[in-house]
């Protein structure tokens, strides 16, 4: 049984999405521990499905590398297998990048290398992108550069918002974190010969 940290600073439905994946008894990985930045409000999610959290505020800390620090220290107790930054919206300092590689994960919502950053959707539809992604990628010290796990294209409609796409996006985003779990638990993808 995969064990999984799921670090969120948002609404954690990418969260929510293995959650209910870790409710069906053949599915080979467990959420063990929820973390995040910030008082967020996907934390209610660990309550609701009974799952311990907890939270390192980056304000609390004197430097980026300390708080990196007082995180990965608060992972290790849960013993995870894998580590998924999950609409996680700070950047790990080299340090944590590296305690916690090849066994981290990012979903962004684009096809990345397009449109790496915070504002991915908002990005595309700036250029008039007619599609853009969702891509799952290993964590590596650059901003979304890591290597490719898995990735899709979403298509952007005339007329869409930026929620429309994001949501649009979203979808599949959820989709492919669990098939990389499934595919990472089973064997079919390792971690080690990508990054
Ligand atoms: C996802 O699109 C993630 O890729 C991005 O922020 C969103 C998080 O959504 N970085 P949620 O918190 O899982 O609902």
């Amino acid at each position: 049984m995969l064990r999984l940290v799921v670090l969120i600073s948002g609404g954690g439905s990418n969260l929510r999405a293995l959650l209910e994946a870790s409710e069906d008894a053949e599915f080979p990985a467990r959420v063990v521990a929820i973390g995040a930045d910030r008082d967020a409000d996907g934390l209610a999610h660990a309550e609701e499905f009974g799952i311990p959290s907890f939270v390192v505020p980056f304000g609390a800390y004197p430097t980026r590398e300390a708080w990196g620090e007082a995180l990965v220290e608060q992972i290790r107790q849960w013993e995870a297998d894998l580590v998924i930054l999950s609409g996680f919206m700070r950047l790990l300092p080299p340090t944590a990048v590296h305690a916690l590689a090849p066994n981290l994960l990012n979903t962004h919502p684009a096809y990345l290398p397009e449109f790496p950053g915070a504002h991915a959707v908002r990005d595309a539809l700036a250029e008039g992108a007619t599609q853009t992604g969702a891509s799952v990628i290993v964590v590596d010290d650059g901003v979304d550069s890591g290597p490719i796990v898995v990735q899709e294209r979403v298509p952007i409609h005339p007329g869409d918002s930026e929620a429309a796409v994001h949501d649009r996006i979203k979808l599949v985003e959820r989709r492919l974190l669990v098939e990389t779990v499934l595919g990472i638990a089973n064997g079919d993808i390792d971690l080690r010969d990508l990054a």
